[in-house]
């Protein structure tokens, strides 16, 4: 059989410049563009790229914040090509993926069986199946669900010296031999943003369909009270919550203007998002929320409920236009040196508001503008907004974060919680891992990607 070929390399300009962007703000233009047809396409570019030391950073729907999917060195590899959802299995409930499929198509394909994929990323209409597994996407549903890793039963991966591996997830219940860190070598893949390998099929697992999803709007006169009434929810053991997002006045301000609603609650300071999804067979605990909420200080005259498929897509879309709307305001400001700065922090989330107390504070101390914030209270987890209008402004900002990931370092916290590392955050990477953490992680890389060719700049 013949050896597959490479794919041919576009060196065109603005091929290259369509490729430059990401939701980071960065624009970083490769030296040529990639987009491969096969797994077989893809191994032979990287053998190739191994021995000429030619870096190579994948990307599929490159949405990331973290500028991971972009590159100014060597070639971008776009896998939208390989976009084929290959099977869906009922039976086993899972489904084998290429990695350009987005995740919204891959949801619908399953939904056509009853099934759930159940990873959310707010952009999953425009992101990647293989972008959501290498960078572990998360969003809100991962309050129940969790992040895109538990999903993944397999992965066929083309690595930096032109192999092509398939690796499984054990199922072992109980496992002495060797180190936990090369126990499932599937873990080493997702979350690795490029850097240690191509991931060029996919098999993931899926959820049967839940019967019932009832949306709740919950506004409140007050931050702490909402921030308060999130706690509780999660504490209580008679609402079956599968998201809680918080959104502050600044939000809250977004979203009106989405809805078109800007008379909607507004006595409200914040309002809290929840999607009830109760145990099958029983109705939703709406009765329950409602009590919950006005124990909690609730504007209940005011509370929204979205029922059915149609008004839960139009709550996902109002949710969706706050970091859309910020990564526009963000972008009016490139030519300055500005952009958009979102954090993804978390920390255990009984902190949460005294975090986000914190944060503000810090935002003050500097005179910067607050930023906005909302995002997945349920996990600690919000995301902080700001708009830097120049590159002095992104250097305020950008110390005001470090400060607050320092105190939220403290707390017990991460400085990503969900859009990784890429390229922006790798300064802040040490304040959470030790140089021991630091050296295993480069020893790796090394081992899987000795030429150093894959994604660099990304995490390391
Ligand atoms: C969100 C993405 C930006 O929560 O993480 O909307
Ligand atoms: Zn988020």
């Amino acid at each position: 059989m013949e050896r597959s070929r490479a794919p041919e390399i576009s060196r065109d300009e603005s091929v290259r410049r369509a490729y430059a962007t990401d939701a980071s703000g960065l624009v970083l233009v490769p030296d040529g563009v990639a987009r491969p047809a096969s797994a077989e396409e893809v191994a032979a570019l990287l053998a190739e790229s191994t021995s000429t030391g030619t870096p190579v950073t994948a990307a599929g729907g490159q949405t990331s914040t973290t500028a991971a999917s972009i590159c100014d060195r060597g070639i971008l590899l776009s896998l939208r090509a390989m976009q084929r959802v290959i099977d869906i299995d009922p039976d086993a409930r899972t489904a084998r993926v290429e990695p350009g499929v987005l995740v919204g198509e891959l949801k619908r394909a399953c939904a056509a069986h009853d099934l759930l994929f159940a990873p959310d990323p707010t952009s999953e209409e425009e992101c990647t199946l293989g972008g959501a597994v290498a960078c572990n996407a998360s969003g809100a549903r991962s309050f129940r669900y969790g992040a895109t890793r538990p999903h993944v039963r397999a992965l066929r991966v083309a690595l930096a010296d032109g192999s092509i591996v398939d690796l499984r997830r054990t199922t072992l219940e109980k496992n002495t031999v060797g180190y936990a860190l090369a126990h499932d070598p599937v873990d080493w893949f997702v979350g690795s943003e490029g850097t240690l390998g191509v991931i060029v099929e996919a098999e993931v697992a899926l959820l049967p369909l839940p019967e019932q999803v009832v949306g709740l709007a919950i506004p409140f006169a007050t931050e702490l009270d909402a921030l308060e009434f999130v706690v509780a929810a999660r504490e209580s053991g008679a609402v079956h919550p599968r998201c809680l997002e918080f959104f502050d006045v600044l939000a809250l301000a977004i979203a009106r203007e989405a809805e078109e609603s800007t008379g909607w609650a507004v006595a409200a300071l914040a309002f809290v998002y929840v999607e009830e999804v109760p145990p099958k067979g029983t109705d939703p605990a709406l009765d329950e929320w409602l009590a919950l909420a006005e124990a909690h200080g609730a504007i209940v005259d005011d509370v929204r409920v979205y029922e059915g498929e149609t008004a839960l897509r139009e709550a996902r879309r109002v949710r969706h236009a706050v970091p859309a709307h910020m990564n526009e305001r963000g972008a009016a400001h490139r030519a300055h040196g500005g952009r958009k700065v979102s954090t993804d922090w978390a920390v255990p989330y009984q902190y949460l508001a005294h975090a986000i107390g914190r944060a503000r504070a810090l935002a003050d101390e500097a005179g910067i503008e607050q930023a906005v914030i909302y995002g997945h209270a349920g996990n600690g987890h919000p995301h902080q907004n700001f708009i830097a209008e120049d590159a002095g402004a992104l250097a305020c900002i950008e110390r005001v974060v470090e400060a607050t990931l320092r105190e939220v370092i403290a707390l017990g916290g991460t400085v990503a919680a969900e859009h990784g590392i890429g390229k922006i955050k790798r300064k802040w990477l040490p304040l959470q891992m030790s140089p021991l953490q630091v050296r295993t992680m480069q020893a790796v890389k090394r081992e899987l990607d000795p030429a150093g060719i894959l994604a660099p700049g990304n995490v390391l």
